[in-house]
């Protein structure tokens, strides 16, 4: 077994109206808060909730609005420096994982000032400004997790941040998740479920991790006729806000395996959206391992019969998106791919270029 440890300090409320309902809360961490969101179109009901909270007790606040998806350093920067001239003391993200993410490194650079921004990305020491998350979404976990993914357009990439940063709190009330649209639900759901399966089948899984994702799993066979139909009860919306949840804690444990490594290329060049490239690729992963029975295990806890329903039932839910990519680009990708050895060190089989440019065909040349 391997040997490990745990740490989630995050306080989780999960159930309707925990916002509201741990109110008090909010004043702990601070005098003014700074709220990180996003626009949405019609109403923003988490949004309203945190306002309300925030005026019922006298907290002053100011929002910015205007973080984009995967957000970059400069915009890390940029809100940074609005929060700093704005006296904000901690944060309140409301959103999804780009929201997040980006309150996670603004707190590090607001308490940091002096440092030159690109220090996160080196120096695990920093610590940040206490946070608040109210996740809009359920597919990253970021609510749980401990990094913060920013884009760098210096280096052509994504990276994680190095300092660990956890809210302090996390309130999940699936009634937010109500008017998700039904492409965003299905890419996020199945993005969460790709955290649940790259974790199980990581070479750094143990006993506590993958008890994590078999709860994900049998929670995600509950889902799935609701994620063919298009129809979600609140019931519905609440397991998948806990699968987030579930997936985020069990990849601070083990990390991601091959799909979500692969998807970079096609956010990356096709700006295809975080949660819909690895949704795409999962099932096709499923299939090249050579471990049937670990395999069988994880489709059977979702609620399938084999790795063939599996697949069918991934290509059925996203059949609606075309992605315009060439073989010739898949080889790309799989060549660049393969090339970075240490991206395979957590698959458990051996694998390489064959393997990747087999799931890059069979899950986007359909
Ligand atoms: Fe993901």
């Amino acid at each position: 077994m391997n040997s490990f440890s745990f740490f989630m300090p995050t306080r989780v409320f999960v159930g309707s109206g925990c916002v509201k309902e741990n109110a008090a809360l909010f004043g702990e961490l601070g005098k003014k808060a700074f709220v990180i969101s996003y626009k949405i179109p019609g109403r923003f009901y988490a949004m309203e909730d945190v306002a309300d909270v925030l005026a019922q007790h006298g907290i002053d606040h100011i929002v910015e609005d205007e973080i984009e998806e995967n957000p970059c350093v400069e915009t890390i920067v940029r809100v940074a420096k609005k929060g700093l001239e704005a006296g904000c003391d901690f944060l309140i993200a409301v959103g999804g994982g780009g929201p997040i993410d980006a309150a996670k490194a603004v707190g590090i650079l607001m308490n940091n000032p002096e440092i030159d921004p690109y220090d996160m990305f080196t120096n695990e020491k920093l610590k940040g400004l206490p946070m608040i998350a109210v996740p809009t979404t359920a597919g990253t976990g970021a609510e749980v997790a401990h990094w913060s993914v920013i884009t760098r357009f210096d280096t052509q990439t994504k990276q994680a941040i190095k300092p660990w940063v956890h809210p302090v709190y996390a309130f999940l009330d699936a009634n937010y998740l109500m008017s998700m649209p039904l492409r965003l639900t299905r890419a996020t759901a199945l993005d969460a479920l790709g955290h649940c399966i790259e974790s199980y089948v990581s070479t750094a899984s143990n006993p506590y991790s993958r008890g994590l994702c078999e709860t994900g799993f049998r929670l995600f066979a509950k889902t799935t006729d609701a994620l063919r139909k298009g129809e979600f009860t609140l019931e519905t919306r609440e397991y998948q806000m806990v699968i987030s949840l579930l997936g985020g804690m069990a990849n601070n444990q083990t990390g991601t395996c091959l799909p979500h490594g692969m998807s970079y290329a096609l956010t990356h060049n096709k700006h295809i959206p975080h949660g819909l490239a690895c949704a795409l690729l999962e099932g096709e992963y499923l299939r090249i391992f050579k471990n049937k029975e670990l395999v069988t295990h994880i489709v059977n806890e979702c609620g399938f019969k084999d790795v063939d329903e599996f697949a069918d039932f991934i290509a059925e839910v996203l059949k609606d998106i075309k992605l315009d990519v060439t073989y010739e680009e898949l080889e790309g990708y799989a060549r660049e791919f393969a090339e970075q050895k240490h991206r395979f060190a957590r698959h458990p089989e051996p694998a390489g270029y064959d393997e990747v440019l087999q799931i890059y065909t069979r899950s986007l040349l359909r």
